[in-house]
């Protein structure tokens, strides 16, 4: 057997196997006294989807028993028998001995791995299943007997098969985990492990062994099962090509999964730096997709926040501590150190009973090795609260099981740890505190129903209010042209729909300031769904129906007039395209500028595009729908609203998407909202991203619909590369994403371009045609760029020939500090002539 040699790929763990190349003849089966040599031939299972033979790794002249798929082209081997000892020429031999043993032996006959069995096996058979287990059984048994004298599926290596189980027989207390190769070319157990511990409510970790010492330091918690999904894994919820399973009884801790779809090819692997990942197979690209890998972000460190603390990875401070609760180390907590954690406010009061509980909701649950569960089905969500105020050693509560209408019941003793949030997929948790903090923290049940019942009494009353004096109003100026909106008054409630677009009918509601505390837990941090130029943005329940809604906190020190803000409002409210996002109501309360929009529920357009693994969503078709909405929620406000809107702070997170992911585009009338629009020809501050920004925008400060269409080109060209402007992609000649952009089209390799998440399935024709209307759209000069209503209508068209060639863009790379332009560098704000830009990251 010889070796190919090739430079191994970083992503994919990636083996040369001669044996995969040649055509494999033979059986799935090994009888008593046979061997496995190295001639070519390998066990192939029945279906043909796993091989065993021997492999040596790239470059190495080591030799191992190992399996792989045998279908996949890219050599993947997911098991490996001689991990520790490998075979050192080409005379080994797998052979199975009469009693039932498999053993690899070298020239000499030495056992270099053998299978521990303690079982004999009369008459054995040594049989590859299609699901690429290696079986030992009795050839007197039916291969359909699950009862094996001997299993691989029972000794994993670094990857979770469909079928295969993780965790403990707890008859035997016989454990099976995952464990990462030492390094791409040796398979020897290597720094990582991933499997259950049963501390407690069990849960899911990989641990990681440090040193020579051996010592077992956790490295990440998947933590517990919740019935649905492990609760440190909220992506789970959208796996809907696995079944999932996890058992917990006195027999068995075991989790495993299965294939809905038996078509797809799925595996879990823990690789030689810890990451775990979940890959899917695309066949077409020929790539091993990966669709979930962990650690996600700074909060999947084990307890980043301290005991008590609670991780964000989506707020600017990550730490924030539990409501009653307070920074045990002030000062280390302000300089962002969050892990001496945080303390109770108040002590807790067990034996007068006045102890509560404050709900926390969107939560990973914190480490449950410390506490004690209950799945008993029929164990409530009140019987689990009187159980912990029952007990004083009781800090928190949880239900075990949150599929239906929830059961079981967790409860935990101590500090709470290694707790963090999620936008979506988190989980509830009730903390106990004192009556005192349950006060200040104003979620005590009974205070909350009062404030609920308050502040929908104060909406209603002002809507009165407000409808009074809207149909007084209505009935003095009912011959009044609509530029009556803009005149010194309130004009809300229900409008007449505007011209040529959906006619609904425009209904925008006032909200009390109460309802909006109340709808966003008093602006928590847990609730914030991102920070955008204007201000800060809450997710928030709305009503009765819990009316899920976004809420844009304006900031304070740049906030209009009253009437100047419902104004502006009302013109908003007009603004109505399926496009856009939707503006439901406002709060105006003093100094709070509030404003409730929709809520969309895959976020941010970057939130996808720049993610290796959420990218692989957008498929092409997706993109290309998204580029169409974009444009026509653009020409809606150039062209078609009734106002002309430049929305001037254009990009990939102004851009939301539905459900459906549609594309909504957002904040269209926040330059209005901050009256800078005045004129359309110069503006004294210039608002808007670096990298989106036109040439004559950023320089001068003139701003038109033409400087939109400029940050439409950009965000066309990042949409179909996935990558940003302002990186740079030819470090040799300093080009951004339109430089390279503009010498891959000079060259004819337009479609270099495309991200590599879209894989191969798209339409080479729709993908040159929309980067040819990028790079029109990025020309330097604005007279040049088409206008919205004519890039509808390239788009439109099937003939590419017929677009206008563009000419050279603006801003084609990161200027040298002599050069004209210098001045716009990678920076986040800067001066330019007098000019204060001011950038903003994205949300
Ligand atoms: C097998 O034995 C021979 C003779 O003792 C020795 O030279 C050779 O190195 C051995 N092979 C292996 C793989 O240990
Ligand atoms: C099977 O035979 C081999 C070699 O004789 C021996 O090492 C092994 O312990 C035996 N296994 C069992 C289960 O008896
Ligand atoms: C645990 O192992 C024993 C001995 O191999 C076996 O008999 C039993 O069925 C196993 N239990 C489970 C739940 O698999
Ligand atoms: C392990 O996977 C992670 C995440 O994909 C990757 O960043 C890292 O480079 C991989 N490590 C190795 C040694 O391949
Ligand atoms: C609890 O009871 C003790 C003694 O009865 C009393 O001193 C204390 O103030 C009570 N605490 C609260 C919070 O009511
Ligand atoms: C309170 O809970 C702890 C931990 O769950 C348990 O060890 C203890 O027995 C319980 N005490 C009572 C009185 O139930």
């Amino acid at each position: 057997m010889r070796l190919l040699t090739s430079a191994p790929t970083p992503t994919i763990l990636c083996l040369f196997i001669t044996t995969l190349l040649r055509p494999s003849i033979g059986d799935d089966t090994l009888t008593s006294g046979q061997a496995l040599v190295e001639d070519g031939k390998n066990l192939i299972s029945a279906g043909g989807s796993f091989a065993l033979g021997f492999f040596a790794p790239t470059g190495t002249d080591n030799r191992y028993v190992g399996i792989w798929y045998n279908k996949i082209s890219v050599p993947t081997v997911v098991w490996v028998a001689n991990r520790l000892r490998p075979l050192t020429n080409l005379h080994g031999s797998l052979k199975l001995l009469a009693n039932g043993t498999i053993a690899v032996t070298d020239e000499n006959s030495t056992v270099l791995w053998s299978s521990s069995s303690s079982a004999t096996v009369r008459n054995p058979v040594a049989q590859l299943l299609d699901d690429g287990n290696l079986v030992v059984r009795s050839a007197a048994d039916d291969k359909s007997n699950v009862s094996f004298a001997w299993q691989s599926f029972d000794y994993p290596t670094d990857t979770l098969l469909p079928g295969m189980k993780l965790g403990w027989n707890l008859t035997t207390r016989f454990n099976r985990q995952l464990s990462s190769w030492t390094s791409t070319v040796d398979p020897a157990p290597g720094k990582f492990t991933f499997g259950i511990d049963l501390e407690g409510d069990p849960q899911i970790f990989e641990w990681s062994f440090s040193g020579e010492q051996e010592t077992k330091q956790p490295q990440w918690r998947a933590g517990p099962w919740n019935g649905l999904r492990f609760t440190g894994v909220p992506q789970m919820q959208s796996y809907n090509m696995f079944s999932l399973h996890f058992t917990a009884d006195d027999q068995e801790v075991v989790y495993w999964f299965e294939m809905v779809d038996t078509t797809f090819v799925s595996r879990l692997v823990v690789n030689q730096s810890g990451a775990l990942r979940r890959l899917v197979w695309v066949e077409n690209s020929r790539w091993w997709n990966p669709i979930w890998v962990s650690p996600m972000d700074w909060c999947d460190e084990i307890s980043p926040c301290g005991p008590n603390g609670v991780c964000d990875a989506g707020a600017s401070l990550r730490c924030e501590c539990l409501p009653g609760f307070r920074p045990s180390n002030p000062a280390s907590w302000d300089f962002r150190d969050g892990t001496d954690g945080c303390a109770r406010k108040t002590a807790l009061d067990c034996k007068n009973g006045t102890d509560g509980f404050v709900l926390l909701q969107g939560v990973k649950l914190p480490d449950t090795s410390r506490s004690t569960v209950d799945w008993t089905t029929t164990v409530s969500a009140e019987q689990c609260r009187e159980r912990c105020l029952g007990n004083c050693s009781c800090t928190a509560y949880a239900q075990a099981n949150i599929s239906g209408s929830g059961s079981g019941c967790i409860m935990w003793t101590g500090n709470l740890t290694d707790l963090r949030v999620y936008v979506s997929g988190g989980q509830e948790l009730y903390v106990r505190l004192a009556a005192a903090d349950l006060r200040s923290g104003s979620r005590n049940d009974s205070i909350t129903i009062v404030i609920i019942i308050l502040s929908i009494l104060a909406t209603l009353s002002l809507a009165l209010v407000v409808y009074c004096k809207w149909k007084r109003r209505r009935e003095r100026e009912a011959t009044r042209p609509l530029a009556g909106m803009s005149s010194h008054s309130i004009s809300l409630a229900r409008q007449q729909g505007d011209e040529g677009t959906e006619a609904n009918n425009l209904e925008i509601s006032l909200f009390s300031i109460d309802a909006v505390v109340n709808a966003t837990d008093n602006f928590s941090v847990m609730n914030k769904l991102g920070e955008g130029g204007f201000g800060s943005v809450y997710k928030g329940k709305l009503g009765e129906e819990q009316l899920e809604v976004a809420m844009k906190r304006l900031e304070r020190n740049s906030v209009q007039g009253v009437d100047e803000f419902k104004n502006e409002i009302t013109l908003i409210a007009k603004l109505q395209h399926r496009n856009l996002v939707r503006l439901i109501g406002y709060c105006i309360q003093e100094e709070e500028r509030i404003l409730i929009y929709e809520y969309m529920h895959n976020g941010s357009l970057h939130s996808f595009l720049f993610d290796k693994v959420k990218g692989a969503l957008l498929n092409w078709t997706t993109r290309y729908n998204i580029i169409i909405g974009i444009a026509r929620g653009l020409l809606y406000l150039h062209e078609d609203s009734r106002f002309r809107i430049i929305h001037r702070d254009l990009k990939a997170s102004n851009v939301l998407l539905d459900k459906y992911m549609n594309p909504k585009i957002s904040d269209f009338g926040m330059a209005r909202i901050f009256k800078e629009d005045e004129t359309e020809v110069n503006t004294k501050r210039v608002v808007g991203t670096y990298g989106y920004m036109s040439p004559e925008y950023a320089m001068d400060g003139i701003c038109s619909t033409k400087s939109d269409v400029f940050s439409f080109g950009v965000l066309v060209l990042e949409i179909i590369s996935g990558k940003k402007n302002r990186g740079i992609y030819n470090s040799a000649r300093n080009l951004n994403l339109l430089g390279y952009t503009w010498s891959l089209w000079k060259e004819g390799n337009g479609l270099k371009l495309v991200d590599e998440s879209i894989g191969y399935s798209f339409s080479k024709a729709e993908i040159l045609k929309c980067i040819k209307i990028a790079l029109l759209c990025v020309q330097e000069h604005p007279q040049d760029r088409p206008t919205m209503s004519t890039i509808l209508l390239m788009v439109g068209t099937t003939d590419i020939a017929s677009i206008p060639q563009p000419q050279q863009p603006g801003f084609v790379g990161i200027r040298g500090p002599n050069e004209i332009n210098s001045s716009v560098s990678n920076h986040d704000s800067l001066s330019v002539n007098n000019l204060s830009i001011t950038t903003f990251e994205g949300r």
